[in-house]
């Protein structure tokens, strides 16, 4: 019965050799470890009938092979699963070389675009930038800017009213003169870019909701001249060295005296064109001394402190740069016109 061992042994040794997945392993060990029809537990079902004096010599010898065979099939079964493991890295290997799908990268919008350099430009001037509220009350919007309920000047701001009489969506940056004047003591130098709202039909040159850039230095020497000057280096800076700016009188109710400000058009360089009207200058906002009563009813002083504002048209100037004849195709979304700049 030794003997039988003994080939038993050599002969899972040697089938053990050619077994190469754990499919065949699991084979394997059924055929000769498996505890109903395995070839030791056949071998060891005969134990009854050899004489007691041999039985435990064979009985170990037995459990020696089977731990012998359990412990090569446990080494087997470590190089079957690293082969295993490693073609299946190389069958499901991902190639990272292959080139990556395309992504569409947005950009700024033209409108923020003018705005971005515009500020930029003010920025280097000296003037800080900040931003505000969109819905307004009467009151910034237009009675502590020198305007009263009855006062005419509304007529020219058709308004989107949120509350009748009380809350408003502005018609203007200039409420913001106020609301930094409120918070800070002279000297002022900020610009604030934001969108307006006016009630109005639309039209090639005209949208309900638009951008502007609104200005304001307050000190104890401010003049004329400094607006002038702030307002001349800024049209050069932005639309080349160039260009020329001219101030026409006009009225505001919270600035006096009051200028609109023309500059010379960029797009046919002052001799005439569509953009331009064919009058050489394009209008690109209002300006003027603070007035007076604008300062008291921020609590500053009129004999000490003197300031000017201006307010300028984003959406014009960005026409004039890009030669866009339709203020509607900047709030229209169509990326053909979109991708152009
Ligand atoms: N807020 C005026 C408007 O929308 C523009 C304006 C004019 C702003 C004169 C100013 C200014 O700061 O001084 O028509």
């Amino acid at each position: 019965m030794l003997d039988l061992l003994r080939i038993l042994k050599d002969r899972a040794v040697k089938a053990l050799h050619s077994v190469e997945t754990s499919a065949e392993l699991a084979q394997w060990q059924n055929t000769y470890l498996g505890r109903q029809d395995g070839e030791l537990t056949k071998i060891l079902r005969g134990l009854k009938d050899v004489p007691a004096t041999e039985r435990k010599t064979i009985g170990q010898r037995a459990n020696e092979i089977k731990n012998e065979l359990e412990e090569q099939a446990e080494l087997r079964k470590k190089t079957i699963e690293e082969r295993e493991l490693i073609s299946a890295l190389i069958a499901e290997r991902i190639d990272v070389t292959l080139p990556a799908r395309t992504l569409n990268s947005g950009y700024m919008h033209p409108i923020s675009q003018t705005i971005y350099e515009i500020c930029g430009i003010f920025q280097k001037l000296g003037f800080h930038i900040i931003e505000g509220p969109e819905v307004e009350t009467d009151y910034y919007n237009f009675q502590a800017l020198n305007i009263p309920q009855d006062h005419p000047a509304r007529d020219m701001q058709d308004t989107f009213w949120v509350e009748p009489g009380q809350i408003l969506l502005r018609t203007q940056t200039s409420p913001n003169q106020i609301r930094i004047m409120e918070q800070t003591k002279p000297p002022v130098r900020a610009v604030v870019p934001g969108k307006v709202y006016r009630n109005e039909a639309t039209d090639a040159t005209h949208e309900a909701m638009f951008h502007q850039i609104e200005g304001l230095a307050v000190d104890s020497s401010t003049t004329m001249r400094d607006l002038r000057g702030a307002l001349e280096a800024f049209a050069r800076e932005l639309f080349g060295p160039h260009t020329k700016t001219r101030f026409r009188p006009s009225y505001f109710p919270f600035t006096e005296p009051s200028a609109e400000v023309d500059v010379t058009c960029n797009v046919c360089g002052g001799k005439g064109c569509r953009v331009c009207k064919f009058s050489g200058w394009v209008e690109i906002g209002g300006s003027g001394m603070v007035h007076p009563q604008v300062l008291r009813n921020v609590q500053y002083d009129p004999a000490i402190y003197r300031g000017y504002a201006f307010g300028v048209g984003v959406e014009r100037i960005a026409m004039m740069r890009y030669g866009i004849n339709e203020i509607r195709l900047f709030s229209q979304n169509d990326l053909r016109f979109l991708r152009q700049f």
